[in-house]
């Protein structure tokens, strides 16, 4: 649709929205700072950082000041100084595209399914519409499908970043020991099992007694 996105993104059809390379490789009539020169100032601002705290540490409050006053000027571009390549400011953009299409296009048919069945429901013939009651039984599944394509999206969408611009997941890695990240995983790994066998036992019990009064 002509002009839309350009309203969601700015409130006015027509106006520009910049794309993939124009945001990695900047666009200067557009006035769009490349990731380049971002990643030149974020190493500055690292550099300053590491100068402030190296001055502080030394009790030297004039060069903790100058390095304070410059890292302040690159301090938005801080993340960039960690990445590699341009490039690496992208996130995988075919990831993020089905799984977001895959949640959309499942979040548009479960009010469909809702009417459906509330309009049979309403002519008293839900029990007895079976391609009704398949595609509700698919649908228990679907909701999972949907609630983890969310996901996805939300994580590998905003890769490379953990705080958008300041710092990036490889950067933010925890230093905690391996053995108590697996200890944590392996107990998730024995118990969310178990709770679906007891979920999936109590949903066949009560398709087996069928629904009251019929
Ligand atoms: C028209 C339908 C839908 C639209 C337009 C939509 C849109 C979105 C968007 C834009 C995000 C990313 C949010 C972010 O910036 O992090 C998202 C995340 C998510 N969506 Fe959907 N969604 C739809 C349907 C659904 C459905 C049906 C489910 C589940 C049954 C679902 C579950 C989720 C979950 C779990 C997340 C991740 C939230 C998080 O971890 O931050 N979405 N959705």
């Amino acid at each position: 649709m002509p002009g839309l996105l350009s309203f969601l993104a700015n409130r006015q059809a027509g106006s520009f929205v910049p794309g993939i390379d124009d945001l990695v490789y900047g666009n200067k009539d557009q006035k769009v700072m490349g990731v380049a020169e971002k990643m030149k100032k974020g190493q500055q601002a690292v550099a300053d950082l590491a100068a402030f705290k190296h001055a502080r540490k030394s009790k030297n409050d004039a060069a903790a000041k100058t390095a304070l006053d410059r890292f302040t000027a690159n301090k938005e571009f801080l993340g960039y100084g960690y990445l590699s390549t341009p490039e690496e400011a992208v996130p995988p953009v075919s990831t993020a595209f089905y799984s977001f299409h895959i949640m959309v296009v499942l979040g548009s048919f479960f009010p469909v399914l809702f009417v459906a069945c509330l309009f049979y429901t309403f002519k008293k013939k839900i029990a007895t519409t079976r391609w009704l009651l398949s595609f509700g039984v698919i649908s228990l599944f679907l909701g999972y499908v949907a609630q983890q394509m969310g996901w996805v999206v939300a994580e590998v969408g905003r890769q490379p970043w953990a705080i958008q611009g300041l710092m990036p997941v490889k950067v933010a890695t925890t230093n905690i020991a391996v053995g108590h990240v697996q200890a944590t995983f392996f107990m998730f790994l024995a118990v969310f099992p178990l709770l679906l066998i007891a979920e999936i036992k109590i949903m066949l019990k009560q398709i087996s007694i069928g629904p009251e009064g019929m």
